[in-house]
C-alpha cells in the first residue's frame, strides 16, 4: 500500500529545503532545534480530534508534526512513552507512521484509543441518543439499582462522590455510566466514555461541584443542579460535528500500552523517533487531582487512585524509591537545593532518577541513529532553578544517548496554564520559567 501523505493540506507549513538537503537525520534535528520557530502561536492546528477532551500541558500538534515530517518516513515507528492526550500519536497516525504510545494514566489511555480509532459519524449519531434513552429509562424505572450501585462503593469513594457531586447528579452519572457500558461496539463505548468525562473535566460548566477542573486545581463551589443528561446531549452533538471533520487515517498500525515509562514494553532498537513531554520536576501538574473526578465513575476507588498517583514521574514521596547516581549537571541543582531544603532536594533527586531510567528505556527502544526530543520546562524549588533541560541532557548522555542540541519555545501562558504574573521586569529565573526546552538526542550508530 502506498502510504498517504497529506502534504498539501492547508495547515501544513512548507518544509525547508536546506534542512531536507541534510542526509544525516541527527544533523537535521540539530539544525531544526537551533533554527525552527517552535512557538506556533496563533497557527491553525489542523485536526479537530485534538480538541476532543481537555488535557493539561498538551503541546501544540505542530510540534510533533514538524519533527515527524522532517525526521521520519511513512511506515517508520514513532513513540511517545508519556503520551498524555496523544498529540504525538495522532500526528504520527495522520502522517502514516506506525504510532506507539504509553502512559500510566487511565484517562489518557482511553482518550488516545478513542482518538486513534474514532467511530464513523453515522454510528455515533445513532449511538448517543440510544445511550441517553437507556440512561433515562434507568433513572425512571430502576433508580433503586442505581442507588444500590452507588452504595456498594467503598467509604472513601462514597465520601468523595458526596462532597463533589449533588445526589441527583450522582444518580444521573451512574445511569449514564451503565448506559454507556451497555454499548456493544468498543469504538462507540470509548468515545462515549470520553464524552462522559468531558461533562466533569471542563474549564467551565462541569457537572461536579467544582470549578476549573480542566486546570487541575479543583475548588469546591456550590452550584445549582444541572441535568447531566442534558449536558451529555450537548457534548455528544458537538462531537458529532467534530467527527464530520475527521479525515480517514492512512492504514498504518498503532499500538497503545498501559506502561510506566521506566519499564517500556516496546521491543529494542526499532523506534525511529521519540517525541514526548514528561511531567515537570517538582510535580508542577498533578494529573490525578483532576482525573480522579472521572476515574471514580469508571470504577476506580479513591484509594487505588491515590496509589497510582504515587507512580507519576516526579511524585513527592521518596520512600522506597531507588535514587540513581547523578551526573554533575543534575547533581548540582540537587545539592544547591539540599543546602536550604533537604526534603525538596530528595524530591528532585527522585525526579532525575526516574528521568534517567526513562531515558535509558528510550535509548533501548531507539534503533541506531534513532532520534528523541523531550519537551520540558524548568521548575523552581525554594526559589532555585532545577536546571531541568541541562540535567536531562546530561542524564541522556549517561545512558548512552548523544545530546545534539536544545531548542526553546516561548510558553503561551493561557494555554499551558501558568499562574498570572504581576508587572515589572522579569528575573533570569522567571525568563526560564516562561520557556519550554526541546532537548534533542540521537542514539549513536553502532
Ligand atoms: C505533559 S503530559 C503529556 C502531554 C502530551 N505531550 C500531550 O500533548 O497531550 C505528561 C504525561 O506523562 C504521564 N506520566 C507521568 N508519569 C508517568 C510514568 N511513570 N509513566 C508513563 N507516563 C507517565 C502523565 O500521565 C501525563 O499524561
Amino acid at each position: 500500500m502506498q502510504p498517504h501523505l497529506p502534504l498539501t493540506a492547508p495547515w501544513e507549513q512548507p518544509l525547508r529545503e536546506d534542512i531536507l538537503a541534510l542526509s544525516d537525520r541527527a544533523e537535521r534535528l540539530r539544525r531544526l532545534l537551533l533554527v525552527e520557530d517552535w512557538n506556533f502561536h496563533g497557527q491553525k492546528d489542523g485536526s479537530a480530534l485534538h480538541t476532543l477532551h481537555p488535557f493539561p500541558a498538551k503541546y501544540p500538534p505542530q510540534l510533533p508534526r514538524t519533527l515527524i515530517r522532517y525526521l521520519t518516513r511513512p511506515g517508520e515507528w514513532v513513540l511517545d512513552p508519556m503520551m498524555g492526550s496523544g498529540t504525538t500519536l495522532l500526528e504520527a497516525r495522520r502522517l502514516g507512521r506506525v504510532a506507539l504510545g504509553s502512559d500510566i494514566d487511565p484517562l489518557a489511555l482511553t482518550l488516545v484509543a478513542a482518538k486513534m480509532q474514532p467511530p464513523d459519524v453515522a454510528g455515533w449519531r445513532r449511538a448517543w441518543p440510544r445511550i441517553l434513552a437507556r440512561a433515562k429509562e434507568g433513572l425512571q424505572h430502576h433508580s433503586d439499582r442505581l442507588r444500590a450501585a452507588l452504595a456498594r462503593r467503598d467509604e472513601p469513594t462514597r465520601a468523595f462522590l458526596a462532597y463533589w457531586f449533588l445526589p441527583q447528579t450522582q444518580l444521573e452519572l451512574q445511569a449514564l455510566v451503565q448506559a454507556i457500558e451497555a454499548e456493544a461496539d468498543l469504538a462507540l463505548r470509548r468515545l462515549a466514555r470520553i464524552v462522559f468525562s468531558s461533562l466533569i473535566i471542563a474549564k467551565s460548566g462541569s457537572v461536579a461541584q467544582a470549578r476549573d477542573l480542566s486546570h487541575t486545581r479543583p475548588h469546591k463551589v456550590d452550584k445549582p443542579y444541572k441535568s447531566a443528561l442534558e449536558v451529555f446531549r450537548q457534548k455528544a452533538r458537538r462531537v458529532e460535528r467534530l467527527l464530520q471533520q475527521v479525515a480517514p487515517f492512512p492504514n498504518t498500525p498503532w499500538l497503545l500500552a498501559a506502561a510506566d515509562a521506566q519499564r517500556l514494553p516496546w521491543p529494542a532498537a526499532r523506534v525511529a523517533l521519540v517525541v514526548t513531554s514528561p511531567p515537570y520536576a517538582a510535580n508542577a501538574i498533578d494529573y490525578m487531582r483532576a482525573h480522579k473526578f472521572t476515574l471514580v465513575w469508571w470504577g476506580f476507588s479513591i484509594r487505588d487512585l491515590g496509589s497510582l498517583r504515587g507512580e507519576y514521574i516526579g511524585g513527592e514521596s521518596v520512600r522506597g524509591r531507588v535514587l540513581e547516581p547523578l551526573p554533575p549537571a543534575a547533581f548540582q541543582p540537587v545539592a544547591r537545593i539540599a543546602a536550604v531544603d533537604p526534603k525538596k532536594a530528595q524530591v528532585l533527586h527522585r525526579y532525575f532518577s526516574e528521568m534517567r531510567r526513562t531515558l535509558a528505556q528510550i535509548a533501548r527502544v531507539l534503533r541506531p541513529g534513532g532520534l528523541a526530543v523531550l519537551v520540558v520546562g524548568d521548575s523552581t524549588m525554594r526559589g532555585l532553578s532545577t536546571r531541568t533541560p541541562e540535567a536531562l541532557a546530561a542524564l541522556g548522555e549517561q545512558v548512552g544517548l548523544r545530546h545534539l542540541a536544545t531548542g526553546t519555545r516561548a510558553l503561551d501562558r493561557d494555554r499551558r496554564m501558568m499562574p498570572a504574573r504581576r508587572g515589572g521586569a522579569m528575573s533570569a529565573i522567571e525568563q526560564r520559567m516562561h520557556r519550554e526546552y526541546l532537548v534533542g538526542f540521537a542514539r549513536p550508530e553502532v
